[in-house]
């Protein structure tokens, strides 16, 4: 296991799963210029190196994140600035969507604001029953602006996402599995292994495939139902031609547990 020096995004390897943890304790892991930078930075790396199969993102301290760092853009001239500051937050976010690797949130404590955007962007979401999720920017007299109205939004019907939105009110771990916004909840302190447990099963999976069924979900939820039939017939017969296919074929039929290379 290697792990990088001070920054406030440590990464750590852990064979082929690094982990991300947003590392701003004293300001509950908020996103000022220097954190964001440095998760795009660390994603990068992830994304570029063959042997990482998986990515955690996780927070140290009591917080998951609590959002934007409210004194940074608090100092901000104007609504043009603020404009750039939300676009490069956004843009951090939108880069793990695009990794053709799976992206695991572990969500303890507070996941506000930012803190739950970037949950949002994740490709899964394991919280622990600490977690509270919520948008409050309204308290502001503003609203999520690194893509968390328009991600709620295809999660939970309207009215729930408006709700969120206006009200700032925070959801229980319970509540959010019940909407949707999580995909498991587990006992307090548990969600960091259990998000690097399922980090490992993936990673030891057939990379081609889990990176398509990343992309079919993403691109296909935005696509007419025909369209995203199309794309999944190409997709899943160029998965055919791998040698994770061919491994997972021969190892069924010789009746052993697959070995896949990664390709
Ligand atoms: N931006 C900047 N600093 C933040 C922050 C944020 N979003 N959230 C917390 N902090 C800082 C606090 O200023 C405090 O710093 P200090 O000790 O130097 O004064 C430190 O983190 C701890 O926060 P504190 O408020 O003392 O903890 P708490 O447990 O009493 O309250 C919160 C926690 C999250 C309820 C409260 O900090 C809060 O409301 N934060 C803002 C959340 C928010 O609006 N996020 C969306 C931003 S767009």
């Amino acid at each position: 296991m290697s792990t990088s020096p001070a920054t406030p995004v440590r990464a750590t390897r852990d064979g082929p799963v690094t982990v991300l943890t947003l590392d701003r304790p004293d300001k509950l892991n908020a996103f000022d210029a220097a954190q964001t930078a440095a998760l795009g930075r660390e994603l990068g790396v992830a994304a570029d190196d063959p042997a990482v199969r998986a990515v955690v993102v996780t927070g140290a301290g009591r917080a998951f994140s609590a959002g934007a760092d409210i004194a940074e853009f608090g100092a901000l001239v104007d609504g043009v600035a603020f404009r750039a500051f939300i676009t490069t937050l956004e843009g951090v976010f939108a880069q793990i969507e695009l990794i053709p690797k799976p992206v695991i949130a572990a969500v303890h404590g507070l996941a506000l604001g930012g803190g739950f955007e970037l949950a949002l962007a994740c490709d899964l979401r394991i919280a622990d029953e600490s977690a509270r999720l919520g948008l409050p920017e309204i308290a502001l007299g503003l609203l999520p602006g690194a893509a968390g109205t328009q991600r709620i939004l295809r999660i939970v019907p309207r009215s729930t996402a408006l709700r969120l939105l206006v009200t700032g009110d925070q959801l229980t771990a319970a509540d959010a599995l019940r909407h949707g916004f999580v995909d498991e909840v587990v006992p307090a302190g548990g969600a960091l292994d259990a998000a690097i447990a399922l980090a490992h099963r993936l990673a030891a999976g057939p990379a081609a495939a889990i990176a398509t069924a990343k992309r079919l979900v993403r691109e296909g939820a935005e696509l007419p139902l025909r369209s995203g039939i199309a794309l999944e017939r190409e997709l899943v017969s160029a998965l055919f031609d791998t040698a994770d296919r061919a491994e997972g074929v021969r190892a069924f039929l010789e009746r052993r547990p697959a070995v896949f290379p990664g390709g």
